[in-house]
Order: C-alpha cells, then sequence, then structure tokens
C-alpha cells in the first residue's frame, strides 16, 4: 500500500513507519525538518509540511491509498489548536485528492470514552490534559462527520515498552486505574487497521490484554499501578514547574 503518514517523526509514528517498511508498503512521511529522518535513507518518501496547512497535505497526499496520522504535541499539555486545525486540513486535503481511507490516533479518554474512564483517569484528564483533550474532541467528531472511511483509535495511556503484538479492542471497554499499551503495539495496530479495515467507521479503544486482566484480577498490582500514577502526575508538576508552563 502507498501511505501518507503524518507525526512520522514522533515515537508511535516511527514506530508505525519501520513496521511499514518492513512490510513492503510505500511510505510518504509528512515531516517538518527532514533531517529528523536522515537515517532512513532512501527507504522512505519525504514530504515536507504543516499538519495544520490544508495545502501542505494535499500536496503530499496525491497517489496515497491511506493517511495515518499519528500526530501529537509531545510532552506539551497545550493543543495550540494542532487537532482541530489538521483534521481540517486533513479532511480537506484528502477530499481535494480522493484519498478516502484515514486512520487517526487519539487518546482514550477523549469525547464519549471520558464517561466510561476510571476515577483515576478522569482525574487526569480533567485536569492536566484537559486542554489537549478538548481540542481533540472537536477533531475526533470533525473526523467522524466527514465523508472519508475514518477509524479513530483511542489507546489507553502509551508506554516505550516493546510491542507484545496483542491488543485488547473494543467500542467499549471498562476501565480500573490507568492502563497502558506499548506505542509499538499501538502502531501495530494502526498497520494491520489500514491494511485490514475491521473498524472502518468506528472508533476502537485499545489497551493491553495483559495489564487489562491484571487490573481486574489482582489488587496488588492495582495498587502498584496506582503508586506509578502518583509518579506520572508528580513527574508532570515538577515539570510544568520547571518550565514554567501551566498544566492546564
Ligand atoms: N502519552 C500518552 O500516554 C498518550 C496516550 C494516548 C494517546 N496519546 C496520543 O498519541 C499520539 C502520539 O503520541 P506520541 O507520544 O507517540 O507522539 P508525539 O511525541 O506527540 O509526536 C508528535 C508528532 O507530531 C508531529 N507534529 C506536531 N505538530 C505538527 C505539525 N504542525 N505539522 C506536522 N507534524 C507535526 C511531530 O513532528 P515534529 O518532530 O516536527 O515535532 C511528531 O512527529 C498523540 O496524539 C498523543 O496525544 C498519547
Amino acid at each position: 500500500m502507498k501511505l501518507l503518514v503524518l507525526g512520522a517523526t514522533g515515537p508511535t509514528g516511527r514506530h508505525f513507519v519501520d513496521l511499514a517498511v518492513r512490510s513492503g508498503d510505500s511510505v510518504t512521511a509528512f515531516v517538518r525538518d527532514p533531517g529528523a529522518l536522515a537515517e532512513l535513507g532512501g527507504q522512505v518518501a519525504l514530504a515536507k509540511g504543516d499538519a495544520k496547512s490544508q495545502r501542505d497535505v494535499a500536496a503530499a497526499a496525491a497517489g496515497h491509498d491511506a493517511i495515518v496520522s499519528a500526530l501529537g504535541r509531545s510532552t506539551s499539555m497545550q493543543a495550540d489548536e494542532l487537532f482541530t486545525r489538521a483534521s481540517s486540513a486533513l479532511i480537506g486535503a484528502a477530499e481535494e485528492t480522493g484519498v478516502s481511507r484515514l486512520v487517526w490516533l487519539s487518546s482514550f479518554g477523549v469525547g464519549a470514552t471520558y464517561e466510561v474512564s476510571s476515577a483515576t483517569q478522569k482525574l487526569i484528564y480533567r485536569t492536566l490534559l484537559r486542554a489537549l483533550y478538548a481540542d481533540k474532541a472537536i477533531a475526533d467528531e470533525r473526523i467522524r462527520s466527514s465523508g472519508l472511511d475514518w477509524t479513530v483509535v483511542y489507546p489507553t495511556r502509551l508506554t516505550d515498552g516493546p510491542a507484545m503484538g496483542r491488543f485488547h479492542a473494543g467500542d467499549h471497554l471498562p476501565m480500573r486505574g490507568n492502563p497502558t499499551i506499548s506505542r509499538a503495539d499501538v502502531a501495530a495496530f494502526m498497520h494491520r487497521e489500514v491494511h485490514g479495515g475491521t473498524w472502518i467507521h468506528r472508533s476502537p479503544v485499545i489497551t493491553d490484554p495483559s495489564l487489562f486482566v491484571l487490573l481486574v484480577g489482582n489488587r496488588e498490582i492495582y495498587r502498584d499501578i496506582c503508586h506509578g500514577e502518583l509518579t506520572f502526575i508528580t513527574a508532570l508538576l515538577e515539570s510544568s514547574i520547571t518550565s514554567r508552563r501551566p498544566l492546564v
């Protein structure tokens, strides 16, 4: 398949690009700085642009079978309208160039998934991630209202762990604590989806199945995960104080 990948220099996007190249796809990485993927040499085509620009995305999208987005704001908790503006640009560009398939990475806790999140997750989503998630919610709805063959993916908290090759995916998944999934597994799910199309016009929640079962079944591990969350929140607060950027 000919795939255009947005967010290709981010950790999830990079896993996706590596997997797609290994699988024999023809990949165009949409990047702001082509130098960031210099080590990939001739393995991928590079298209330079800003994801918020319909003109830039359309110029890159022509001739592709699908667009995959792993766009994100890295460690920033301010959206800076990235998702709302990029979703508009992307929908317009896709319509303009006739590329109908889109796999878009969102976050569990955005939009309707907030309602089914755990108490721990709600605490994080409505404080630290509130601004980011508000922007993502508008973007996700815009994509669902488009005429594209979309899939909007909702992973739980991302880790840099290895790919396990298994996902727990569902339209609705009950949550305890703050389960995780590795970026490598999210990329593999998105890659399988762009080829298979099982979740077209659906919004799958995905999480690590082993952790998911353990959370439901084992109080000790649940307590450890909660402790992990406290460390996570403390680190975020420290980073906010150090960078003098407000969290919300
Ligand atoms: N952290 C979590 O626990 C979690 C949980 C669920 C979902 N998610 C979501 O998963 C997604 C991926 O996260 P990640 O940590 O793997 O990646 P990330 O570090 O957020 O990577 C962001 C990518 O988007 C690109 N980008 C940002 N603004 C752009 C623009 N205007 N034009 C073109 N490219 C732009 C960046 O390019 P540059 O290299 O040029 O900056 C980079 O490639 C994010 O949407 C994140 O919110 C995160």
